[in-house]
């Protein structure tokens, strides 16, 4: 089967004229739904090359990579609403693979980690199941999507589908779905391998569970021969 196309980090971290800059970072958190520090590198870069209007995260958790996107992305957009990140309010009657169930109950009704930003009235908390929410009125207004709420395949299809409409695809565009190669979701891995092979610009991020989509201005620097990342 044909698989998305593997990308070193350095090639992303060699684009773009951003280095030098600093970054407000966070001490990871030691449980399990968060991001790794190292795919915070990589956001840092994807949001200093796609410069987000507007943000869209499905699947909120504790609001950690909300926060991370928040204090890191809002020198790049004047948008109030800049940050749009979904949740359930109620597990009842979805359906979870993998440890998705135990991370969903206990973040429902939580106080979230971008809380604490003094910059949190940019986020805008949606809550319901992305299975069934309505998008109709946010279309086409999205530069930087990340695709990280329910990992089953049902769920990944839809969102994706959703994504696709939200996403701005007449600016430089990154859509990112967490969770690629990950174990327990097999399903989500071969799912985006066959977005891959029908055409879509997507890439598995070496060393991180990430596979990215990239709009085809960002164009992709050879590897770095004799660098460990
Ligand atoms: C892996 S966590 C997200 C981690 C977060 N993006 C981060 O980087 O810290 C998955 C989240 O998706 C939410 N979720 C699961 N199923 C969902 C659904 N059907 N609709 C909306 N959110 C869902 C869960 O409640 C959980 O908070």
């Amino acid at each position: 089967m044909k698989r998305a196309k593997k990308i070193r980090p350095n090639q992303i971290l060699q684009m773009g004229e951003d280095f030098g800059q600093p970054f407000t970072s966070f001490v990871p958190q030691p449980f399990s739904g968060s991001m790794t520090a190292f795919e915070y590198i990589i956001m840092i870069k994807i949001l200093n090359l796609v410069k987000p209007i507007k943000v869209f995260e499905f699947g909120t958790y504790m609001g950690n990579t909300t926060r991370f996107i928040l204090e890191n992305g809002l020198q790049f957009s004047e948008e109030k609403q800049f940050i749009y990140t979904l949740d359930l309010n109620d597990t009842e009657g979805v359906k979870f693979e993998g440890n998705d169930d135990a991370l969903a109950k206990k973040v429902v009704g939580t106080r979230r980690l971008y809380q604490e930003s003094s910059y949190r009235e940019r986020v805008v908390q949606l809550l319901g199941d992305s299975l069934t929410y309505d998008f109709s009125s946010i279309k086409h207004q999205f530069q930087l999507i990340l695709i990280d709420a329910n990992h089953a395949l049902e769920y990944v299809t839809k969102d994706t589908e959703n994504a696709f409409s939200l996403l701005d695809d007449k600016s430089t565009y990154t859509i990112i779905w967490d969770d690629y190669e990950h174990p327990s979701f097999t399903d989500l891995t071969a799912y985006v391998d066959e977005l891959a092979y029908k055409g879509r610009n997507i890439y598995h991020v070496e060393g991180t569970n990430w596979a990215i989509e990239l709009s085809r201005d960002l164009v992709v620097p050879p590897a770095i021969v004799g660098v460990s990342v």
